[in-house]
């Protein structure tokens, strides 16, 4: 795995299906860098700038039809974009750690794979507009019925995704078990299907071996 220099930050993504325990594994992560002394930013896409914050309500919430997948493809780019100026960079510039919960991996596998056979275009975009990768993945690998499950016992307005059903999940769950193929350099998988502080705990040992 390449690593930059420590002062140049290290920008750490979770990725996997809806309800796999992202969101709760990024919490866990930075509470334990930052009790490590850490400078840690902690942020989410779609959103995690005030622009992208706005743009994810128009994506995340009405009815699944709402968008066509190459419409979803640039706001979610917008949102990307936004984010990264505003948040992602200036962090890693000041030598911080950025976790973020999902990031363009969602993207190609969303917008590429899923919602429309876009790869090419999510590449091409993802080339002129945005032109950064995380140092390190931790795809939270997890059964889709179970995920989908988890995903909706939550009930927030953000369902627009959700709604796609189990069919999406499984396509998600291999389109991202391929990815971390395609990108092994800085993909683990991890096993998403057992207590939050196990997997907590194999997420804070690949983070440990991407620090050292
Ligand atoms: P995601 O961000 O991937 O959609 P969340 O972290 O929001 O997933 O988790 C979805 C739901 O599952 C939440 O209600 C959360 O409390 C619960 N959850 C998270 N991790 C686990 C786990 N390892 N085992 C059981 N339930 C979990
Ligand atoms: P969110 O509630 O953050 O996800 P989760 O349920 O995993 O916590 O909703 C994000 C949804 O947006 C999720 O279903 C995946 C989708 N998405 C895309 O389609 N493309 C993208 O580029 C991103 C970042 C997310």
């Amino acid at each position: 795995m390449t690593r930059p220099s420590r002062n140049q930050g290290l920008f750490i993504t979770f990725e996997g299906i809806d309800g796999s325990g992202k969101s709760t594994q990024v919490r866990r992560l930075a509470d334990y860098l930052c009790a490590q002394g850490h400078d840690v930013v902690e942020t989410r896409e779609p959103g995690g700038s005030p622009g992208a914050e706005e743009i994810r309500a128009l994506v995340l919430q009405g009815e699944p039809d709402r968008w066509s997948a190459e419409t979803e493809l640039l706001l979610f780019t917008a949102a990307r974009r936004d984010h990264l100026e505003r948040l992602i960079e200036p962090a890693l510039a000041d030598g911080k750690i950025v976790v973020c919960d999902r990031f363009a991996d969602s993207t190609r596998m969303y917008q590429g794979l899923s919602r429309g056979n876009l790869r090419e275009a999510v590449d091409t975009l993802h080339d002129l507009m945005i032109c950064r990768e995380p140092d390190l993945t931790l795809l939270i690998d997890m059964d889709p019925a179970t995920g989908l499950a988890r995903a909706l016992s939550r009930q927030t307005e953000d369902e627009r995704f959700e709604a796609f059903g189990e069919a999406l999940q499984s396509q998600m769950r291999a389109g991202f078990l391929a990815l971390a193929e395609e990108f092994s350099d800085r993909f683990r998988v991890i096993d998403g299907a057992r207590d939050p502080e196990t997997v907590a705990g194999d997420v804070a040992a690949q983070v440990e071996a991407a620090l050292a």
